[in-house]
């Protein structure tokens, strides 16, 4: 990717061997990044486009281990049908476009939330996706789809006691980690950095178990202005984190 001359001088604050493993991004003011130009709000969805480009690129450039947007919660049924209609659309066009680039790059495609409620010629676009890029190994690349943290969490808890019923309903040795291993995200590590754009200062049922200990960052920016340098600034600010876990200063 080109690393444009912003980005140098960000880069040069960097501390290379401090990086996130994962960050995770709640795209956020599409819809007013286009009323601010007089559009309707589904243009400001699809500039966004340009700015998941971007941010997949300089992910990858900078090799993180993983990077997760968050693309549609549960909650975006709400909608106007009209808009999630074109939000379904623009997924399938953007898989269809992006998917050589993906795979070019070693990158693995996954999907987080309840895809078996997604129509059906959504699941099979992000099947081919998830088939096309199961090999890869270079970043994986998580789409946060038709998902809600707390039924991720209530996922989880259905499918842990469905096994434990082939051994006598027994959870009493349940710990945390057993839990994490049904998560959508099961093997991944959990986020470092949280982004959310726009400056809206709230969570919207975002990976509510993973970001236990995330630094969270807000930026003003809409998601459809986010750029690799913007990116860059959010890891600097993360540099610029102690990360106690609730222990002493080191
Ligand atoms: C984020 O932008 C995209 C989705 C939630 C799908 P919004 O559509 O929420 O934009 P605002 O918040 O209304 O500006
Ligand atoms: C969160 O944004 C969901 C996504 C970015 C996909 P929303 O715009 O839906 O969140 P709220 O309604 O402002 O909390
Ligand atoms: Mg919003």
């Amino acid at each position: 990717m080109v690393i444009n001359a912003r980005s140098k001088r960000l880069l040069a604050k960097i501390d290379p061997h401090r990086l996130p493993r994962h960050v995770a991004i709640i795209m956020d003011g599409n819809g007013r990044w286009a009323e601010r130009r007089h559009l309707p709000r589904v243009a400001g969805h699809r500039a966004g486009i340009d700015a998941v480009r971007d941010t997949v690129e300089i992910s990858r450039w900078l090799n993180l281990e993983a990077l997760t947007l968050y693309a549609f919660s549960k909650e975006n049924w709400k909608r106007p049908k009209r808009e999630i209609s074109f939000l379904m659309r623009l997924l399938r066009e953007y898989l269809r476009r992006e998917l050589e680039r993906l795979k070019r790059n070693n990158i693995r495609f996954r999907v987080l939330g309840r895809m078996e409620e997604l129509p059906p010629e959504v699941q099979s676009d992000l099947e081919v996706g998830l088939r096309e890029t199961a090999v890869n190994n270079g970043m994986v690349f998580s789409v946060a789809l038709n998902y809600g943290g707390r039924s991720e969490i209530v996922d989880a808890v259905r499918r842990l006691a469905r096994k434990a019923q082939t051994n006598g309903g027994d959870l009493s040795q349940l710990d945390e980690s057993a839990l994490e291993q049904e998560l959508y995200t099961a093997g991944l590590p959990d986020p470092d950095l949280l982004i959310r754009t726009s400056g809206e200062m709230r969570v919207s049922n975002f990976l509510l178990w993973q970001i236990a200990y995330t630094e969270i960052w807000v930026t003003p920016i809409l998601w459809p202005d986010f750029r690799q340098e913007d990116l860059l600034e959010g890891i600097i600010e993360f540099q610029k984190r102690e990360r106690r876990y609730g222990g002493l200063r080191a």
